[in-house]
Protein backbone atom coordinates (compact mmCIF):
# COMPACT_ATOMS: atom_id res chain seq x y z
CA UNK A 1 0.00 0.00 0.00
CA UNK A 2 1.51 3.89 -1.24
CA UNK A 3 2.07 5.98 1.41
CA UNK A 4 2.36 8.32 -0.94
CA UNK A 5 -0.82 9.48 -2.00
CA UNK A 6 -2.39 12.07 0.74
CA UNK A 7 0.15 11.69 2.70
CA UNK A 8 2.54 13.93 4.78
CA UNK A 9 5.92 13.05 5.89
CA UNK A 10 7.29 14.53 9.20
CA UNK A 11 11.11 14.53 9.21
CA UNK A 12 12.98 14.84 12.51
CA UNK A 13 16.41 14.85 13.13
CA UNK A 14 16.98 11.13 13.60
CA UNK A 15 13.65 9.90 11.80
CA UNK A 16 10.65 10.35 10.09
CA UNK A 17 6.92 9.14 10.57
CA UNK A 18 3.96 9.67 8.06
CA UNK A 19 0.52 11.57 8.35
CA UNK A 20 -1.72 9.48 5.68
CA UNK A 21 -5.01 11.08 5.38
CA UNK A 22 -7.83 9.16 3.78
CA UNK A 23 -11.75 8.50 3.53
CA UNK A 24 -12.28 4.73 4.62
CA UNK A 25 -8.39 3.91 5.40
CA UNK A 26 -9.54 2.49 8.87
CA UNK A 27 -10.62 -0.78 7.51
CA UNK A 28 -7.32 -0.17 6.31
CA UNK A 29 -5.43 0.24 9.29
CA UNK A 30 -3.91 -3.29 9.98
CA UNK A 31 -1.89 -3.63 6.90
CA UNK A 32 -0.47 -0.23 7.16
CA UNK A 33 0.48 -1.03 10.96
CA UNK A 34 1.73 -4.53 10.01
CA UNK A 35 3.85 -2.77 7.27
CA UNK A 36 5.91 -1.09 10.25
CA UNK A 37 6.79 -4.41 12.17
CA UNK A 38 5.86 -2.74 15.40
CA UNK A 39 5.14 -6.25 17.15
CA UNK A 40 2.10 -8.19 17.03
CA UNK A 41 0.30 -7.06 20.45
CA UNK A 42 -1.47 -4.08 21.12
CA UNK A 43 -2.60 -2.15 23.31
CA UNK A 44 -6.36 -0.53 21.75
CA UNK A 45 -6.83 3.06 23.65
CA UNK A 46 -9.47 5.00 23.06
CA UNK A 47 -12.76 6.59 24.79
CA UNK A 48 -16.44 6.06 25.95
CA UNK A 49 -17.59 7.35 22.75
CA UNK A 50 -15.01 6.47 19.89
CA UNK A 51 -14.79 2.89 21.19
CA UNK A 52 -18.34 1.85 20.53
CA UNK A 53 -18.07 3.38 17.09
CA UNK A 54 -14.98 2.81 15.90
CA UNK A 55 -12.96 -0.07 17.91
CA UNK A 56 -14.35 -3.43 16.03
CA UNK A 57 -13.22 -2.05 13.04
CA UNK A 58 -9.86 -1.42 13.99
CA UNK A 59 -9.48 -4.89 16.00
CA UNK A 60 -11.02 -6.51 12.95
CA UNK A 61 -8.74 -4.60 10.48
CA UNK A 62 -5.84 -5.72 13.26
CA UNK A 63 -6.69 -9.30 13.47
CA UNK A 64 -6.37 -9.50 9.66
CA UNK A 65 -2.83 -9.09 10.11
CA UNK A 66 -2.16 -11.27 13.16
CA UNK A 67 -1.74 -8.67 15.26
CA UNK A 68 -3.83 -9.20 19.01
CA UNK A 69 -5.75 -6.15 20.72
CA UNK A 70 -6.27 -5.41 24.36
CA UNK A 71 -9.19 -2.33 24.26
CA UNK A 72 -8.71 -0.64 27.14
CA UNK A 73 -11.57 2.10 27.31
CA UNK A 74 -11.56 5.09 29.57
CA UNK A 75 -14.40 8.05 30.16
CA UNK A 76 -14.71 10.22 26.79
CA UNK A 77 -13.84 14.52 27.82
CA UNK A 78 -10.88 16.20 28.99
CA UNK A 79 -10.90 15.06 32.73
CA UNK A 80 -9.56 11.37 31.28
CA UNK A 81 -6.26 13.51 30.94
CA UNK A 82 -4.82 12.58 34.01
CA UNK A 83 -1.80 10.78 36.02
CA UNK A 84 -4.60 8.56 37.77
CA UNK A 85 -5.41 7.51 34.20
CA UNK A 86 -1.76 7.21 32.83
CA UNK A 87 -1.47 4.55 36.00
CA UNK A 88 -4.71 2.82 35.36
CA UNK A 89 -4.32 2.09 31.63
CA UNK A 90 -0.49 0.89 32.14
CA UNK A 91 -1.97 -1.57 35.46
CA UNK A 92 -4.62 -2.87 32.65
CA UNK A 93 -1.26 -3.32 30.16
CA UNK A 94 0.62 -5.39 32.94
CA UNK A 95 -2.27 -7.32 33.88
CA UNK A 96 -3.31 -8.05 30.26
CA UNK A 97 0.61 -9.65 29.61
CA UNK A 98 1.50 -6.83 27.81
CA UNK A 99 5.66 -5.91 28.07
CA UNK A 100 8.33 -4.03 25.67
CA UNK A 101 7.15 -5.78 22.87
CA UNK A 102 3.51 -4.32 22.58
CA UNK A 103 3.05 -1.39 21.13
CA UNK A 104 -0.54 1.17 21.87
CA UNK A 105 -2.64 2.34 18.86
CA UNK A 106 -4.58 5.92 19.91
CA UNK A 107 -7.94 6.10 18.81
CA UNK A 108 -9.57 9.11 19.66
CA UNK A 109 -9.42 12.93 20.10
CA UNK A 110 -6.87 14.70 21.37
CA UNK A 111 -7.80 13.77 25.33
CA UNK A 112 -6.88 10.01 23.82
CA UNK A 113 -3.71 11.00 21.92
CA UNK A 114 -2.12 13.16 24.70
CA UNK A 115 -2.91 10.08 27.19
CA UNK A 116 -1.71 7.46 25.11
CA UNK A 117 1.06 9.16 24.37
CA UNK A 118 2.10 9.46 27.48
CA UNK A 119 1.37 5.73 28.06
CA UNK A 120 3.39 4.83 25.15
CA UNK A 121 6.69 7.13 26.75
CA UNK A 122 6.72 5.43 30.06
CA UNK A 123 5.06 1.93 29.55
CA UNK A 124 8.70 0.02 30.19
CA UNK A 125 10.39 3.40 28.91
CA UNK A 126 8.72 3.21 26.13
CA UNK A 127 7.01 1.83 23.28
CA UNK A 128 6.05 2.48 19.39
CA UNK A 129 3.30 4.32 19.15
CA UNK A 130 0.09 4.91 16.50
CA UNK A 131 -2.23 7.67 16.35
CA UNK A 132 -5.80 7.54 14.94
CA UNK A 133 -7.24 10.85 15.60
CA UNK A 134 -10.87 11.24 15.12
CA UNK A 135 -11.61 14.82 15.48
CA UNK A 136 -10.83 17.80 13.49
CA UNK A 137 -8.48 19.10 17.03
CA UNK A 138 -6.62 15.89 16.85
CA UNK A 139 -6.28 15.23 12.90
CA UNK A 140 -4.87 19.00 12.22
CA UNK A 141 -2.72 19.30 15.50
CA UNK A 142 -2.56 17.45 18.41
CA UNK A 143 -1.85 13.58 16.48
CA UNK A 144 1.25 15.43 15.15
CA UNK A 145 4.49 16.95 16.48
CA UNK A 146 5.10 14.70 19.75
CA UNK A 147 3.73 16.07 22.70
CA UNK A 148 2.05 14.23 24.92
CA UNK A 149 0.61 15.31 28.51
CA UNK A 150 -2.00 15.12 31.14
CA UNK A 151 -3.70 17.88 33.36
CA UNK A 152 -3.54 18.90 36.81
CA UNK A 153 -5.80 21.08 38.57
CA UNK A 154 -2.45 23.69 38.72
CA UNK A 155 -2.60 24.03 34.71
CA UNK A 156 -2.81 22.05 31.31
CA UNK A 157 -0.07 19.12 29.94
CA UNK A 158 2.06 20.45 32.92
CA UNK A 159 3.29 16.49 33.10
CA UNK A 160 3.91 15.34 29.52
CA UNK A 161 6.50 14.23 27.48
CA UNK A 162 8.08 14.85 23.93
CA UNK A 163 7.44 11.50 21.85
CA UNK A 164 6.40 11.12 18.09
CA UNK A 165 3.86 8.58 17.00
CA UNK A 166 5.58 6.06 14.17
CA UNK A 167 2.57 6.73 12.18
CA UNK A 168 -0.64 8.70 11.95
CA UNK A 169 -3.76 7.04 10.09
CA UNK A 170 -6.39 9.48 9.57
CA UNK A 171 -9.97 8.87 8.33
CA UNK A 172 -11.92 11.97 7.65
CA UNK A 173 -15.03 9.61 7.50
CA UNK A 174 -14.95 9.61 11.82
CA UNK A 175 -15.52 13.43 11.33
CA UNK A 176 -19.17 12.50 9.89
CA UNK A 177 -20.10 10.95 13.93
CA UNK A 178 -18.67 14.28 15.94
CA UNK A 179 -21.41 16.31 17.30
CA UNK A 180 -22.05 19.53 16.01
CA UNK A 181 -20.27 21.30 19.47
CA UNK A 182 -17.40 18.45 19.18
CA UNK A 183 -16.80 19.32 15.63
CA UNK A 184 -16.89 22.80 15.22
CA UNK A 185 -14.36 23.56 18.58
CA UNK A 186 -11.85 21.92 16.35
CA UNK A 187 -11.65 25.30 13.77
CA UNK A 188 -10.09 27.36 16.73
CA UNK A 189 -7.14 25.17 15.92
CA UNK A 190 -7.18 25.31 12.37
CA UNK A 191 -8.54 29.19 12.52
CA UNK A 192 -5.15 29.49 14.75
CA UNK A 193 -3.11 27.74 11.96
CA UNK A 194 -3.95 30.49 9.67
CA UNK A 195 -3.64 33.25 11.72
CA UNK A 196 -0.40 32.45 12.38
CA UNK A 197 0.86 31.13 9.47
CA UNK A 198 -1.06 31.02 6.72
CA UNK A 199 -3.27 34.13 5.63
CA UNK A 200 -4.85 32.83 2.72
CA UNK A 201 -6.55 29.76 4.24
CA UNK A 202 -9.59 32.24 6.07
CA UNK A 203 -11.34 32.19 2.93
CA UNK A 204 -11.35 28.49 2.68
CA UNK A 205 -12.32 28.02 6.25
CA UNK A 206 -15.27 30.40 5.43
CA UNK A 207 -16.49 28.91 2.35
CA UNK A 208 -16.47 25.26 4.60
CA UNK A 209 -19.99 23.48 4.02
CA UNK A 210 -20.46 20.47 5.68
CA UNK A 211 -17.62 17.54 6.56
CA UNK A 212 -17.67 15.68 3.25
CA UNK A 213 -14.53 17.09 1.60
CA UNK A 214 -12.29 18.47 4.54
CA UNK A 215 -8.75 16.01 3.34
CA UNK A 216 -7.56 18.90 1.08
CA UNK A 217 -7.62 21.32 4.04
CA UNK A 218 -6.75 18.86 7.11
CA UNK A 219 -3.69 17.88 4.98
CA UNK A 220 -2.81 21.98 4.51
CA UNK A 221 -3.21 21.99 8.08
CA UNK A 222 -0.80 18.67 8.85
CA UNK A 223 1.71 20.52 6.81
CA UNK A 224 1.43 24.17 8.50
CA UNK A 225 2.61 21.68 11.65
CA UNK A 226 4.95 19.43 10.24
CA UNK A 227 7.23 22.19 8.93
CA UNK A 228 6.85 24.01 12.25
CA UNK A 229 7.76 20.40 14.19
CA UNK A 230 10.58 20.01 11.85
CA UNK A 231 12.43 22.99 12.38
CA UNK A 232 11.96 22.75 16.30
CA UNK A 233 11.01 19.62 17.48
CA UNK A 234 11.41 20.31 21.16
CA UNK A 235 9.80 24.33 21.20
CA UNK A 236 13.55 25.31 21.80
CA UNK A 237 13.94 28.25 19.42
CA UNK A 238 10.92 30.06 19.84
CA UNK A 239 9.21 28.67 16.22
CA UNK A 240 7.17 26.12 17.55
CA UNK A 241 5.98 28.33 20.67
CA UNK A 242 3.68 30.31 17.80
CA UNK A 243 2.10 27.39 17.78
CA UNK A 244 0.27 28.22 20.86
CA UNK A 245 -1.43 31.44 19.82
CA UNK A 246 -4.14 32.36 22.12
CA UNK A 247 -3.62 29.06 24.36
CA UNK A 248 -2.10 31.20 27.30
CA UNK A 249 -5.68 32.64 28.36
CA UNK A 250 -7.16 30.04 26.44
CA UNK A 251 -5.35 26.86 28.70
CA UNK A 252 -5.97 29.06 32.02
CA UNK A 253 -9.60 29.20 31.05
CA UNK A 254 -9.92 25.70 30.93
CA UNK A 255 -8.20 24.89 34.17
CA UNK A 256 -10.30 27.61 36.14
CA UNK A 257 -13.35 26.04 34.41
CA UNK A 258 -12.28 22.49 36.04
CA UNK A 259 -11.74 20.95 32.66
CA UNK A 260 -15.61 20.66 31.98
CA UNK A 261 -17.06 24.07 31.53
CA UNK A 262 -15.90 24.67 27.94
CA UNK A 263 -14.25 22.16 25.20
CA UNK A 264 -10.34 22.94 24.57
CA UNK A 265 -10.86 24.75 21.33
CA UNK A 266 -14.42 26.56 23.08
CA UNK A 267 -11.34 28.48 25.62
CA UNK A 268 -9.05 28.48 22.34
CA UNK A 269 -11.59 30.88 21.13
CA UNK A 270 -11.74 33.12 23.72
CA UNK A 271 -7.93 32.52 23.89
CA UNK A 272 -7.58 34.04 20.45
CA UNK A 273 -10.01 37.17 20.81
CA UNK A 274 -7.95 38.46 24.06
CA UNK A 275 -4.59 37.47 22.28
CA UNK A 276 -6.00 39.94 19.32
CA UNK A 277 -6.62 42.12 21.58
CA UNK A 278 -2.89 41.96 23.12
CA UNK A 279 -1.62 41.98 19.41
CA UNK A 280 -3.99 45.08 18.88
CA UNK A 281 -2.50 47.64 21.53
CA UNK A 282 1.14 46.10 21.60
CA UNK A 283 1.82 45.30 17.83
CA UNK A 284 0.39 45.97 14.83
CA UNK A 285 -3.14 43.87 14.32
CA UNK A 286 -5.48 46.65 12.81
CA UNK A 287 -8.58 46.10 13.58
CA UNK A 288 -9.88 44.81 10.00
CA UNK A 289 -7.43 41.91 10.91
CA UNK A 290 -9.17 40.92 13.98
CA UNK A 291 -12.52 41.06 12.30
CA UNK A 292 -11.67 38.06 10.16
CA UNK A 293 -10.73 36.34 13.09
CA UNK A 294 -13.59 36.87 14.93
CA UNK A 295 -15.62 36.35 11.85
CA UNK A 296 -13.89 32.81 11.36
CA UNK A 297 -14.38 31.71 14.78
CA UNK A 298 -18.45 33.13 14.36
CA UNK A 299 -18.85 30.75 11.76
CA UNK A 300 -18.21 28.10 13.78
CA UNK A 301 -20.19 28.96 16.55
CA UNK A 302 -17.37 29.24 19.37
CA UNK A 303 -17.48 31.75 22.24
CA UNK A 304 -16.67 34.92 22.03
CA UNK A 305 -17.75 36.31 25.54
CA UNK A 306 -16.23 34.83 28.60
CA UNK A 307 -18.69 33.29 31.11
CA UNK A 308 -19.00 35.40 34.66
CA UNK A 309 -18.63 32.67 37.04
CA UNK A 310 -14.52 32.53 36.25
CA UNK A 311 -13.35 35.57 37.52
CA UNK A 312 -10.07 37.20 36.43
CA UNK A 313 -7.89 36.47 39.89
CA UNK A 314 -8.75 32.53 38.78
CA UNK A 315 -7.05 33.09 35.53
CA UNK A 316 -4.14 35.47 36.43
CA UNK A 317 -3.82 32.58 39.21
CA UNK A 318 -3.33 29.69 36.70
CA UNK A 319 -1.19 31.84 34.54
CA UNK A 320 1.12 32.64 37.89
CA UNK A 321 1.76 29.14 38.28
CA UNK A 322 1.90 27.48 35.01
CA UNK A 323 3.59 30.26 32.66
CA UNK A 324 5.57 32.26 35.02
CA UNK A 325 5.51 35.53 34.77
CA UNK A 326 8.80 37.59 35.46
CA UNK A 327 9.26 41.02 36.87
CA UNK A 328 5.45 41.21 35.62
CA UNK A 329 5.94 40.08 31.90
CA UNK A 330 5.08 37.14 30.29
CA UNK A 331 6.41 35.12 27.02
CA UNK A 332 3.29 35.22 24.93
CA UNK A 333 2.46 34.84 21.25
CA UNK A 334 1.26 37.89 19.49
CA UNK A 335 0.32 38.77 15.61
CA UNK A 336 1.88 41.62 13.49
CA UNK A 337 -0.36 40.81 11.21
CA UNK A 338 -2.56 38.02 9.39
CA UNK A 339 0.15 34.83 9.20
CA UNK A 340 2.75 36.38 11.17
CA UNK A 341 3.05 35.73 14.33
CA UNK A 342 6.18 36.22 17.26
CA UNK A 343 6.99 35.77 20.51
CA UNK A 344 7.22 38.67 22.64
CA UNK A 345 8.38 39.32 25.92
CA UNK A 346 7.20 42.94 26.88
CA UNK A 347 3.47 41.72 27.22
CA UNK A 348 2.01 42.64 30.60
CA UNK A 349 0.03 41.25 33.57
CA UNK A 350 -2.05 44.14 33.01
CA UNK A 351 -2.37 44.02 29.59
CA UNK A 352 -3.09 40.09 30.12
CA UNK A 353 -6.20 41.43 32.48
CA UNK A 354 -6.93 44.11 29.86
CA UNK A 355 -7.55 41.38 27.59
CA UNK A 356 -9.36 39.30 30.24
CA UNK A 357 -11.77 42.13 30.60
CA UNK A 358 -12.36 42.65 26.94
CA UNK A 359 -13.43 39.04 26.57
CA UNK A 360 -16.09 39.81 29.09
CA UNK A 361 -18.27 42.38 27.12
P1 LIG B 1 -11.59 15.09 22.83
O1 LIG B 1 -10.53 14.11 22.61
O2 LIG B 1 -12.14 15.23 24.21
O3 LIG B 1 -12.78 14.81 21.82
C1 LIG B 1 -13.93 15.61 21.89
C2 LIG B 1 -15.18 14.76 22.11
O4 LIG B 1 -15.52 14.11 20.90
C3 LIG B 1 -15.04 13.65 23.14
O5 LIG B 1 -16.28 13.54 23.84
C4 LIG B 1 -14.84 12.39 22.30
O6 LIG B 1 -15.30 11.24 22.96
C5 LIG B 1 -15.68 12.70 21.11
N1 LIG B 1 -15.25 12.08 19.86
C6 LIG B 1 -13.99 12.01 19.37
N2 LIG B 1 -14.00 11.54 18.13
C7 LIG B 1 -15.29 11.28 17.82
C8 LIG B 1 -15.93 10.81 16.65
N3 LIG B 1 -15.26 10.57 15.52
N4 LIG B 1 -17.28 10.64 16.69
C9 LIG B 1 -17.98 10.95 17.82
N5 LIG B 1 -17.43 11.44 18.94
C10 LIG B 1 -16.09 11.61 18.93
O7 LIG B 1 -11.11 16.56 22.43
P2 LIG B 1 -10.28 17.17 21.22
O8 LIG B 1 -10.88 18.48 20.98
O9 LIG B 1 -10.11 16.23 20.11
O10 LIG B 1 -8.83 17.38 21.86
C11 LIG B 1 -8.62 18.29 22.90
C12 LIG B 1 -7.36 17.90 23.63
O11 LIG B 1 -6.25 17.93 22.73
C13 LIG B 1 -7.02 18.82 24.76
O12 LIG B 1 -6.67 18.08 25.90
C14 LIG B 1 -5.81 19.58 24.25
O13 LIG B 1 -4.96 20.01 25.28
C15 LIG B 1 -5.17 18.56 23.37
N6 LIG B 1 -4.29 19.13 22.34
C16 LIG B 1 -3.03 18.64 22.26
C17 LIG B 1 -2.18 19.10 21.28
C18 LIG B 1 -0.81 18.50 21.14
O14 LIG B 1 0.00 19.04 20.38
N7 LIG B 1 -0.51 17.40 21.80
C19 LIG B 1 -2.61 20.09 20.37
C20 LIG B 1 -3.92 20.55 20.49
C21 LIG B 1 -4.76 20.07 21.47
N1 LIG C 1 -0.09 22.31 19.95
C1 LIG C 1 1.16 23.01 20.15
C2 LIG C 1 2.34 22.21 19.79
O1 LIG C 1 2.22 21.09 19.35
O2 LIG C 1 3.44 22.68 19.93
Amino acid sequence: MSFNQNSVKVELKDNYYEVIVRKGILKDCGQLISQLNVGKKCALISDSNVAPLYASQVTESLKKNEIDTELIEVEAGEASKSLESVENICRKMIKAGHDRHAFVIALGGGVIGDLAGLVSSVFYRGIPLIQIPTTIVSQVDSAVGGKTGVNTPEGKNLIGSFYHPRLVITDTLTLGSLPDREFNEGFAEVIKHAAIRDESMFEKIMNIDGRENLDELIIQNVKIKARIVEEDEKELSGLRALLNYGHTIGHAIEAAGGYGKYLHGEAISLGLIAANKISSETSHLSDSENRVIINALKKFNLPTKLEDSISNEDLLNVMRSDKKFKNGKIRFVVLNKLGEAELSEDVTEHDINSAINFIRK
